[in-house]
């Protein structure tokens, strides 16, 4: 429709329509549950699987059509468990296997795809695996990586400076082996060794076997740090070079990160379990099972996640752009900027992916301020290919307040209270808000594993779903917008209108044209959208409003002149189709 749009499919860049074929996650709208904190259906304070079960009708009800699930797997809970002990076992503090396979039926009956996480990089210290290989057992020596350190003056020191990511040496003494583990997180959670094409077997077999269980695909977690550079010829691994960050060397931005993250072997991994995936599909039957890969990645090498020339990859790396580059002062050129290099930097014929929170990071709205929430949310269902929500952002649940004492998160109760609120990841963690009542109807117990955040009684599902411009009925709305041909397949043309206010322009032929237009500061806009986009139809009307808007759904109004209230975002509809 326009010149962008049009060189954009001159080079094949990520604009193009979708297939109205296309495979079912290229559109999905995704979301996140952290299980712990979802649903508590067994009143001891902590979210289970069954708690998702009964919710699963809630994600329906929210036009939700996959879910992926933080791990439920058999853990000591080191990293709330991310520290998985038995790969193929559910935890019992979350319920069991047939639990498990429950959720699974319900979630077909109800056409919710269900993704697991994946945790390919490290186990617990207490999975069977690591007690074998400490104790040295022939086929599990090397499942993870091992080295004796060096003795200086009678002094024994790691074998190199590198740090984890949970602060101090990610190398940890072992007595019994009488050897150093690394472990890039947790102690308790020691690396593999996936240069040991035994463990690669083993981590492939995991994959089998949850979808022999009817899983529809895996998030996988923190995937750039799988491989460390190889040992050298005397099995010794570099020091990285320093940073001038910090100097405190527990710190883990310390170092550089050269040999830890990001090595060129990493995407080969993802290619193999692609293929694990494909080939399942090819002997089952079924939809696409999916990859979705967590890679804190530069955007260059986040791109060979996708595939390379002979192979596929992630369907869906994560794309972390939004999070990391964004703030709260950040302004509409870049936004623009960000999102279009990410849609030009995609190779072709791949699709695009949109996040901006998750149980890592702070809330949307205690980052970008609270008046901000429905806009990151139309943003994200109105840009082209699939959006992930972290549970609870349909509400626009900020941070809960968590004290010193009452922290759990391996990465703040490793550092120190002075600065603990700003590594702490439980604010983000605070259990679902389902009602006003007694702990936001979260458990019927006495007590919650996180304290419940302050403002639940104003934030939560049941009362939202009586105030018509709440949160979470703009996100339904939203997601009856994106069943539009022109929001599920149409082209899209992302611009800042100035460095207030961006525009988002969706197009297919036959259709009507949807513009998302996103006030991002606190001034009154006044928008001739004419002077952005070229051949527009003249006469929109309001698709979607919010509580900032002082127009109503449905009422008309002239391409040529669009009045933003403060913090406004709306979706416009032309009257006419193109
Ligand atoms: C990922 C997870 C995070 C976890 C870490 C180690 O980044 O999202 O919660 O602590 O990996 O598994």
């Amino acid at each position: 429709m326009t010149s962008w749009a049009s060189i954009a499919f001159v080079l094949g860049l990520g604009l193009l329509a979708v297939d109205a074929s296309a495979p079912w996650w290229q559109t999905a709208s995704f979301y996140q549950i952290y299980p712990r904190s979802f649903k508590d259906s067994d009143g001891n304070g902590i979210g289970d699987l069954n708690g998702v079960t009964e919710k699963l009708e809630y994600l329906k009800e929210i036009g939700v059509t996959a879910t992926w699930l933080s791990p439920f797997l058999r853990s000591p809970m080191a990293d709330f468990g991310y520290d998985i002990s038995d790969f193929k076992e559910v935890d019992e503090l979350f319920g069991t296997m047939e639990d498990f396979e429950n959720l699974v039926a319900r979630a077909k009956q109800l056409n919710v795809k269900i993704i697991l996480d994946f945790v390919p990089n490290h186990s617990s210290d207490e999975c069977d695996w690591f007690i074998r290989s400490a104790a040295g057992e022939e086929k599990y020596k090397d499942y993870y990586i091992w080295h004796p350190g060096f003795v200086e003056n009678g002094v024994r020191r790691p074998p190199s400076n590198w740090v984890s990511v949970f602060r101090g040496s990610a190398w940890e003494w072992n007595e019994q082996r009488q050897e150093y583990y690394l472990h890039q997180f947790h102690k308790k959670q020691p690396d593999f060794n996936f240069r040991n094409p035994v463990v690669r077997e083993e981590m492939n077999n995991v994959l089998r076997f949850w979808l022999e269980k009817g899983v529809d695909g895996f998030r996988v977690d923190a995937i750039y740090h799988a491989f460390e550079v190889e040992a050298d010829e005397n099995g010794n691994y570099p020091d990285e070079p320093r940073n001038e960050w910090t100097n405190d060397p527990d710190e883990y931005g310390y170092t550089h990160k050269i040999y830890t993250v990001d090595q060129p072997e990493t995407p080969h991994l993802v290619y193999e379990w692609r293929e694990i995936l494909d080939q399942f599909q090819r002997e089952h039957g079924g939809d696409e099972r999916i990859l979705m890969v967590e890679t804190w990645s530069p955007i260059d090498i986040v791109m060979h996640y996708y595939g390379n020339e002979t192979a596929e990859g992630a369907q869906i790396p994560f794309n972390f752009q939004l999070i990391t580059n964004l703030n709260a002062d950040s302004d509409a050129y870049h936004y623009e900027y960000l999102i279009n290099n990410w849609l030009s930097k995609m190779p072709s014929g791949k699709s695009a992916n949109w996040v901006i929170g998750n149980h890592d990071k702070n809330r949307v709205g205690s980052r970008f301020g609270a008046e901000r929430i429905d806009l990151f949310n139309i943003l994200l269902l109105t840009l082209p290919g699939c959006s992930i929500t972290y549970q609870g952002e349909e509400l626009g649940m900020l941070d809960g307040y968590v004290s010193w004492e009452d922290t759990v998160d391996p990465q703040a109760c490793n550092g120190h209270e002075a600065d603990y609120m700003w590594n702490s990841r439980d604010p983000a963690r605070t259990p679902m808000h389902w009602t006003n009542g007694k702990l936001a109807g979260f458990t019927t117990g006495s007590e919650t594993w996180l304290p419940v955040a302050a403002d639940y009684a104003e934030r939560n599902v049941q009362t939202e779903r009586g105030i018509p411009l709440s949160h979470l009925n703009v996100y339904k709305r939203l997601q009856q917008l994106r069943q539009e041909p022109a929001i599920q397949q149409g082209a899209a043309e992302i611009k800042a209108v100035n460095g207030y206010v961006l525009a988002v322009e969706r197009y297919l032929s036959g259709n009507y044209v949807y513009i998302s237009l996103l006030n991002i500061f606190e001034h009154i806009e006044n928008v001739n959208l004419n002077d952005v986009f070229s051949g527009l139809p003249s006469t929109f009307q309001y698709a979607l409003v919010t509580d900032k808007s002082i127009r109503q759904l449905g009422d008309k109004v002239s391409s040529s002149s669009i009045t933003l209230m403060p913090y406004e975002s709306v979706v416009l509809r032309s009257t006419t189709t193109i």
